[in-house]
């Protein structure tokens, strides 16, 4: 064994058995963190490890640490790490050590948010769909079969970190971890059960024994030891429940993300600067950019319904892991300037002061040190102040940083980085898919049956609902029908389908008829179809559709999708209806393509040689140069 192995032999055994000796030893007071004794002042910033990929982790981390962060903070992902009961996936973008040891590598912190409740715009909010089939489960609540499943995946986690060596008590660069998500907005719904769950979830939590605190975000009454922190665009107004506790904000949303159909989020700068500003103004010592790097929400990961797979959310870093400017810029400079500040910041709390009507000034001082923040949160009026026998200018909703408070090193609303302005050519696809010949354009394409065409399809009287059909093995479930019609051939009726969402497509005898879908604020809805109708036999296939599985709210696992119906035949002849609820309908879940690997560009089938084809209702469309394909309708991308 060489000399510098036995140091780190000797470095770990010592660690273990006496962790105050070189272990960060994590704790905390009213005003900070309290690491290896020393109060922190920290900046922290969200990138989640399944949105990006392995290769790109390095340069975002060290993007992040450019850029004036020092923890870095992640979701873990459970539907991801544990796809099948009992069988953990860690390959890949879903190698969380691997992540954390990135970090770690940089030099940086890691705050790890194992929920395992995410929330996230993350599929089914994290949870993986098995748990809905566990018999007697209540999600979230005072519930034994989740809460043996929950305690279950915590623990594998912490082990996982702990057999690493990955917490700071071990030497590691955990420093804090996370149970639940935001409860506290949803708990009032669980009654006297969500009181006692949130209870359990930090005692479960606490005996995991990890060495770091735990945090609940969102918490109001999260029980001691846990520290309840803040979540927003703002979190200054914030009080902990304990003047024994730090004030933290675990998720400043530096932007948002983007429903399908919504305005691409922004936030400027400016506001993000000064919200930042504000919550160090008013005694905060740890706040966290939600997100720094938002990514990508690959597969069929994003939950909501109605989320986009872009998961850039204005971020510091954007969606590709170029820097973003002049957020990136502007924040490192208030970084800078609020690091200039930390020895008064740990040391003592905030006088505050006002300098008149929508004017404050918090002064930290002790012994030789003193550190001032002058705000005008008048969103209109830029006004000089008189502060300590000098003048300051303060533009409208700004702060400035003064770190031996005398001189100005940052006011929020001024912007001195560089910008730079990235821009990206892009070809366009629309165009491609217009011009009649596939091969001149290397898209290729697979026609996609209508109605049933996979052999585990199945009968089963009325109308079911889609997720306890597919288990969201697929976001597409056929509902088939044939109907004897007794009526003129050409009769002209109306196909009346209520669904729970998210979208669908309506044939008559192979034809699409009609299509309808749900938004972001509204995943039900009715529509009526025209149809025309033949005598004697017609089949209705109804392609319904999920769009992410919900991921938020009380019981949001009880919602539901798909047709349930009623589905009606009206102004059949005499004014007659006809209710095909509660027929005997034949599923299918899933598409025949998806069997055949399509959604992933396999199969050695794609047609490419010829025109596309024309008045085609459901197609496969790949093009190779994006290696890239998709599934639409006859109307196009
Ligand atoms: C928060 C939640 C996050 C994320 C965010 C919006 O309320 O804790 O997980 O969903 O909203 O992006």
């Amino acid at each position: 064994m060489r000399a510098t192995q036995i140091v780190l032999v000797l470095f770990w055994l010592l660690c273990i058995h006496s962790p105050t000796l070189f272990c960060a030893n994590v704790e905390y007071d009213h005003r900070a963190l309290v690491i290896d004794g020393k109060r922190r002042v920290l900046i922290s910033g969200s990138i989640h490890y399944p949105r990006s990929t392995p290769e790109m982790w390095p340069d975002l981390i060290q993007k992040s640490k450019d850029g004036g962060l020092d923890v870095i903070e992640t979701y873990v992902f459970w539907n991801l790490n544990e796809p099948v009961r009992g069988q953990y996936d860690f390959d890949g973008r879903k190698d969380l050590v691997k992540f954390v040891k990135t970090v770690a590598a940089a030099g940086l912190y890691v705050h790890l948010r194992i929920g395992p409740y995410v929330c996230a715009e993350w599929n089914y909010g994290g949870f993986p769909l098995w748990l809905h089939f566990i018999p007697g489960i209540k999600f979230r609540t005072d519930n034994e079969p989740f809460k043996a499943e929950m305690k279950r995946f915590t623990a594998k986690i912490v082990d996982m970190i702990k057999e690493e060596n990955l917490y700071a008590s071990q030497g590691g660069p955990v420093i804090l971890s996370q149970i639940e998500n935001e409860y506290g907005n949803i708990d009032s719904a669980y009654g006297a059960a969500g009181k006692s769950y949130i209870k359990w979830a930090a005692t479960m939590a606490t005996s995991l024994d990890t060495g770091v605190p735990w945090v609940m975000c969102q918490q109001a009454d999260a029980p001691d030891p846990i520290i309840n922190t803040c979540n927003g665009f703002y979190c200054d107004q914030f009080t902990p429940n304990s003047n024994t506790k730090p004030k933290m904000w675990t998720e400043n949303w530096s932007g948002w993300f983007l429903p399908f159909g919504g305005a691409v989020p922004y936030r400027p700068v400016e506001d993000l600067a000064f919200a930042v500003a504000r919550f160090f103004q008013r005694g905060g010592t740890f706040q966290n950019y939600y997100m720094y790097h938002g990514g990508t929400n690959f597969d069929r990961t994003s939950g909501g319904p109605f989320i986009a797979t872009s998961y850039d959310y204005d971020a510091p870093i954007d969606e590709y892991g170029i820097i973003r400017q002049p957020k990136w810029g502007h924040l490192k400079e208030v970084h800078k300037a609020i690091k200039l500040c930390e020895e008064a910041l740990i040391a003592t709390d905030p006088t505050i002061t006002s300098l008149g009507p929508n004017l404050e000034a918090a002064v930290y001082k002790t012994g030789s040190v003193c550190a001032a923040f002058l705000a005008n949160v008048d969103t209109k009026s830029d006004v000089t102040v008189n502060f300590s026998g000098n003048s300051y200018h303060l533009p409208a909703w700004s702060v400035s940083i003064l770190p031996d408070c005398k001189n100005v090193v940052l006011n929020t609303a001024k912007i001195n980085s560089a910008s730079a302005i990235s821009s990206f050519t892009t070809e366009s696809l629309k165009e491609d898919i217009g011009s009649s010949e596939a091969s001149s354009t290397g898209w290729s394409w697979i026609s996609e049956p209508v109605g049933i065409s996979k052999a585990d399809s199945f009968p089963q009287t009325g109308l079911l609902e889609q997720i306890n059909t597919t288990a969201d093995k697929s976001d597409y479930l056929w509902y088939s029908l044939s109907i004897d019609y007794k009526g003129d051939a050409g009769s002209q009726t109306v196909l009346h389908i209520e669904s729970l969402g998210h979208a669908l497509h309506a044939f008559i005898n192979g034809k699409l008829a009609g299509s309808q879908t749900g938004n972001s604020g509204k995943y039900k809805f009715t529509v009526d179809i025209p149809v025309t109708l033949v005598a004697g036999k017609n089949t209705i296939d109804l392609l319904s559709l999920t769009v992410g599985l919900q991921n938020y709210g009380a019981f949001f696992d009880t919602w539901g999708a798909g047709i349930t119906g009623p589905v009606i035949l009206k102004g059949l002849a005499n004014g007659n209806t006809l209710d095909l609820s509660y027929q005997k309908w034949t599923y299918q879940v899933g598409l025949k393509g998806e069997d055949l690997g399509l959604s992933s560009g396999s199969s050695g089938q794609w047609n490419s040689q010829s025109t596309f084809p024309k008045n085609q209702p459901l197609i496969w469309y790949k093009v190779i140069r994006f290696s890239f394909s998709c599934f639409t309708g006859y109307k196009g991308i």
